[in-house]
């Protein structure tokens, strides 16, 4: 891993790191990426045009089914072996804050707590017109593999019982998108894994951490427009790189050997 001396010392020293996450930690989960093209029922859709909105209100039968289907994905995906290595890296500096634009639940099931999800979570459905909480029922939804039109529910308001995402055009909630300021204006080290950094207000945070004078690392195999700004660029999937950053700089080798024991990790039920 190239990165120098002076670089490894000042990482090792690190007080607070906040670890920034986007779809691409979860892609080697085979969780496919906003950025991936649509496939079956969706492929003449972009995952912008369908997480709106006026999307869904236009067509609630085509939004619901695709984030059936993603929450299908979700609920038969492990976390992967970046997951892993974030859960360990918790536990092997003083203080660390998890921000995530991911709404599925790995970083938990990997063993990482207090997980600050900026754009909601697929598991809390809520109703579209009350924003009364919904309740899935139990157990995975079965979708055939190119898709289909799914009537949502309705809530006891008779409204439509919608996804508990953020979708574009919408406001992030208040106190993760609070949090996740103060920790990027706070923090020494800035880790940026496996997102375009095109999405705002998100996609703010890597600057507010280079403002207050935080070592940014980013790990993905993809150019990105941080590439040139930030401290580190390791290109890569962050299922190799991160284990070998975490290793590398923090010792966390052996135990990431076992991080599959990690509290919650892969042999949790899913939810
Ligand atoms: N490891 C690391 N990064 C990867 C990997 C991998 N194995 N595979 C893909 N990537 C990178 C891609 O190169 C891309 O830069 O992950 C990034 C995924 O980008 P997006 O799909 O735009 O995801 P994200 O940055 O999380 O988007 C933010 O936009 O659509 C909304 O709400 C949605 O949370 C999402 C937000």
């Amino acid at each position: 891993m190239d990165i120098s001396e002076d670089l490894l010392n000042t990482l090792r020293k690190a007080g607070h790191v906040v670890v920034f996450t986007g779809a691409g930690v979860s892609a080697e989960s085979g969780i496919p990426t906003f950025r991936d093209a649509l496939t079956g029922l969706w492929e003449h859709f972009d995952a912008k045009e369908l997480a709106t909105p006026d999307a869904f209100s236009r067509n609630p039968a085509l939004v619901w089914g695709w984030y059936e289907w993603r929450r299908m994905k979700v609920l038969r995906a492990q976390p992967n072996s970046a997951h892993l290595a974030i859960a360990m890296l918790e536990t092997l500096v003083p203080r660390l804050t998890l921000v995530t634009q991911n709404v599925d639940d790995l970083h938990e099931r990997a063993g990482s707590r207090d997980v600050l999800h900026l754009h909601g979570s697929i598991n809390r459905p809520f109703c579209f017109v009350c924003r009364l909480p919904a309740i899935y029922p139990a157990g995975i939804p079965v979708e055939p593999d190119g898709g289909r039109r799914l009537e949502p529910p309705r809530c006891k308001c008779g409204g439509r019982i919608r996804p508990g995402v953020v979708w574009f055009g919408e406001p992030l909630p208040d106190n993760e998108w609070s949090a996740a300021n103060d920790a990027a204006n706070q923090c020494d080290v800035f880790l940026c894994i496996g997102t375009s950094s095109l999405v705002q207000p998100a996609a703010r945070l890597p600057t507010v951490a280079m403002q207050r004078g935080a070592i940014t690392v980013q790990v993905n195999p993809n150019p990105t427009s941080l590439d040139d700004r930030v401290t580190i660029n390791l290109p890569g999937p962050a299922g190799q790189v991160l284990p070998r950053l975490v290793e590398t700089v923090w010792g966390g080798a052996k135990s990431q050997e076992g991080a599959t024991s990690a509290p919650g990790a892969a042999s949790s039920p899913s939810p």
